[in-house]
């Protein structure tokens, strides 16, 4: 399977689904690293492991529906079967998504459906939460609400601060987007009527 990375950012995610790509036995392939960020540090580090890198920068474009566009027309000459958003800090309009139904993936820094939207982490510290993690979703229109394909718990510890436990939870995050683009990649997990469907998968 084609993957496509989307990334604002360091892009710690892109790297661990490059990494577990790279293995020989892996369903898939990362053929491409785009950012709405020309100087996202994602891309050096995609272009230092051969991988195609391209940004569109949204002040380049007079609208949110040009800039799409551009970006679509990318996709549609890469025609990947996956796209990963990783770290990817724009929202996706109801027709980029539409395009794309069901061949789109998102990581989250939370519990899903606990914590959707920025901040999560002091969030999660504010609540009193004694769990913290992340979860891999098929987007859909709504923010951080698609349904869920994996998701990973960590402890949250007494002293711990914001920083200390996005870190913890980081550690996790790169164990399980490449465990949920493995599934999605082997057709164990696909998105049927607005579900995430396991096909022999032990839950
Ligand atoms: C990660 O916490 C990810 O869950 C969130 O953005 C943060 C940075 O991601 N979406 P990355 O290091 O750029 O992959």
């Amino acid at each position: 399977k084609k993957v496509v990375v989307f990334i604002s950012g360091g892009g710690s995610n892109m790297l661990s689904l490059a990494k577990a790509a790279a293995e020989p036995d892996f369903p898939a392939e990362i053929i491409a690293v785009i950012s709405d960020k020309a100087e996202a540090g994602g891309l050096a580090k995609a272009a230092a492991l051969g991988i195609a890198t391209a940004s569109f920068v949204r002040k380049d474009f007079q609208s949110k529906e040009e800039h799409e566009a551009a970006i679509l027309a990318e996709l549609d000459r890469l025609q990947p079967d996956i796209i990963c958003l990783a770290g990817y800090m724009r929202l996706l309009s109801a027709a980029f998504i539409n395009r794309h139904a069901g061949r789109i993936l998102n990581i989250h820094p939370s519990l899903l459906p606990l914590f959707p939207g920025l901040y999560t982490h002091q969030r999660a510290l504010e609540a009193g939460m004694k769990l913290a993690g992340c979860t891999v979703h098929f987007v859909t229109e709504g923010m951080d609400d698609g349904p869920i394909i994996a998701q990973a718990a960590v402890p949250i510890l007494a002293g711990d601060t914001p920083e200390t436990l996005a870190a913890r939870v980081l550690t996790v995050e790169h164990k399980t987007y490449p465990l949920a683009l493995r599934l999605v990649s082997e057709g164990k997990v696909t998105m049927h009527d607005g579900r995430a469907v396991s096909h022999g998968v032990c839950d």
